[in-house]
């Protein structure tokens, strides 16, 4: 069995430890010859390298891991390039987060005005690195979860248009598919799900059973009204994640056609949201607190101690394994099906080609093979061919220093949705990006 070189970018991301567990759980399964990480910031990223060099002393001596600042070190020789940069760090999400806010707008990392802010730090950052890769390993699969995922896909479709091994990802269906397995009382494995949209704003069409082929929504949608929706994996037991799976009963009475994508709830209730969160402890304030302590922490005990302790057990990392079980599939050419995100290409049939869209996909070592949906209803149809033009607006300011098409982008969210109300976020925005952005004219 062929071993693989993996490269995570984002050396210092919270989930790195996730993930470092996480390929010790799964080493029969995609197995690993190299592990290096790989971050800007070198400081930062230490004592998960450190926490690292423990784990995989204990389980898993026969790895070649390493953690490093230089891109040479990281990219020469790999086969996969997993990408969980955050441009400008958890601070600048908390300003994304708090200046909508104070505007009465939705302040979150990848929808409205800061997912667009986010947005173009990425940009700036994501192009780079790529090319960097591309230097040192011309042929390896770049996975790329960097938020905002859409934005960062579609920048990367324009700036690397030949290259067919950039995969653009996100966790959040598959969360939603394993919280159904929750409900129905089944392993998420079970279930066949139909899925559209773009990356946070779609739906699931159909959730079937793999074995019998009945469709379980109907069954969902009564469990869901009866019981709520929960998260299942543990990563996602913080309030707002409570209260954001809460909302999909609420999307679910009042668009009953299909089961939605939790980050639906910031699109159909721009008020009751902006009014409902707060500003002064955003979700950047609960990660600060909350999961960036706990990694942290976890790595200072564990170096202090020397040895892992009750650092490590079965249980699994639910974003994690699904990043590698995207790996192995590719690397397995194991024809398995993933939610990804992909040029249209006609799988929606009608939305524009080239719209960035979130499928089902058959992924082997071609790439993802997307299946169709055919055509959607008008009403979901308005609301992502409003976005997908945010989206495309945002990636023309970022590649025309347009500040015009930027107005546009923040104009036409549903998120923002004003003109004036736009062009006040917008200016307040760039003043934070000062030297992350780039320079709009
Ligand atoms: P974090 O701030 O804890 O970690 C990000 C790391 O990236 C930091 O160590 C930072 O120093 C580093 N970094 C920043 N710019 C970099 C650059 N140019 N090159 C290399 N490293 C750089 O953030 P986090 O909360 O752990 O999230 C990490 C990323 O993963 C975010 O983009 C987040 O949105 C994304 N994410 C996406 C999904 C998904 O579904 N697509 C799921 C989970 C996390
Ligand atoms: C989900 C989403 C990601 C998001 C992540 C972490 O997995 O799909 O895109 O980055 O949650 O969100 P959090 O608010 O916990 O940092
Ligand atoms: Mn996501």
């Amino acid at each position: 069995m062929k071993k693989y070189s993996v490269c995570i970018v984002g050396g210092g991301s919270t989930f790195t430890l996730g993930f470092l567990k996480s390929f010790c759980r799964m080493k029969e399964q995609f197995p690993l010859k190299k592990l290096v990480l790989f971050d800007i910031d070198a400081e930062r990223q230490e004592p998960i390298g450190e926490f690292g060099k423990i784990l995989f002393k204990e389980q898993f001596p026969e790895l070649d891991f390493s953690y490093t600042t230089d891109i040479k070190e990281a990219y020469e020789g790999m086969d996969f390039v997993f990408m969980q940069m955050r441009a400008g760090g958890l601070p600048m999400r908390a300003k994304d987060e708090h200046i909508p806010l104070s505007m009465g707008l939705i302040g979150q990392e990848t929808c409205g005005a800061g997912g667009m802010a986010y947005g173009l730090r990425s940009c700036v950052d994501m192009i780079k690195a790529v090319h960097d890769i591309r230097n040192y390993a011309p042929e390896a699969w770049i996975l790329n979860y960097s938020n905002p995922a859409a934005i960062v896909a579609e920048a990367l479709r324009r700036e690397f248009p030949d290259d067919k091994k950039i995969l653009n990802i996100c966790d959040q269906p598959e969360n939603v598919v394993r919280s159904c397995s929750r409900l129905l009382g089944c392993d998420w494995e079970n279930l066949d799900p139909v899925y559209f949209g773009l990356n946070h704003y779609g739906w699931f069409t159909n959730i079937y059973d793999i074995k019998t082929g009945e469709d379980l929504l109907p069954k969902l949608r009564e469990l869901i009204k009866k019981n709520g929706f929960l998260p299942q994996d543990a990563e996602q037991r913080d309030q707002s994640w409570l209260d954001t799976y809460g909302m999909v009963e609420t999307l679910m009475n009042d668009f009953p056609d299909f089961l939605p994508n939790t980050y639906d709830q910031y699109y159909l209730y721009p008020d009751y949201k902006a009014a409902h969160l707060d500003p002064n402890f955003t979700r950047a304030d609960e990660v600060m607190a909350g999961r960036e302590k706990r990694v942290f922490d976890e790595c200072r005990e564990v170096i202090a101690a020397g040895v892992l302790g009750d650092k490590f057990d079965d249980i699994s990392d639910a974003h994690a394994e699904m990043m590698i079980n995207v790996a192995e599939a590719i690397a397995y050419n194991k024809n398995t099906r993933h939610i990804l995100i992909v040029e249209n290409n006609g799988a929606i049939a009608n939305m524009q080609d080239d719209a960035m869209v979130e499928v089902v996909c058959e992924l082997g070592i071609n790439g993802p093979r997307p299946m169709r949906v055919g055509n959607i209803p008008q009403f979901y149809l308005g609301l992502l061919v409003n976005q997908v033009s945010c989206e495309k607006l945002i990636v023309d300011a970022y590649f025309e220093n347009s500040y015009q098409k930027a107005l546009m982008a923040f104009t036409l969210n549903r998120l923002i949705n004003d003109g004036k109300k736009a062009r006040k976020v917008l200016d307040a925005l760039i003043e934070a990006n000062k030297g992350m952005w780039p320079e709009l004219k």
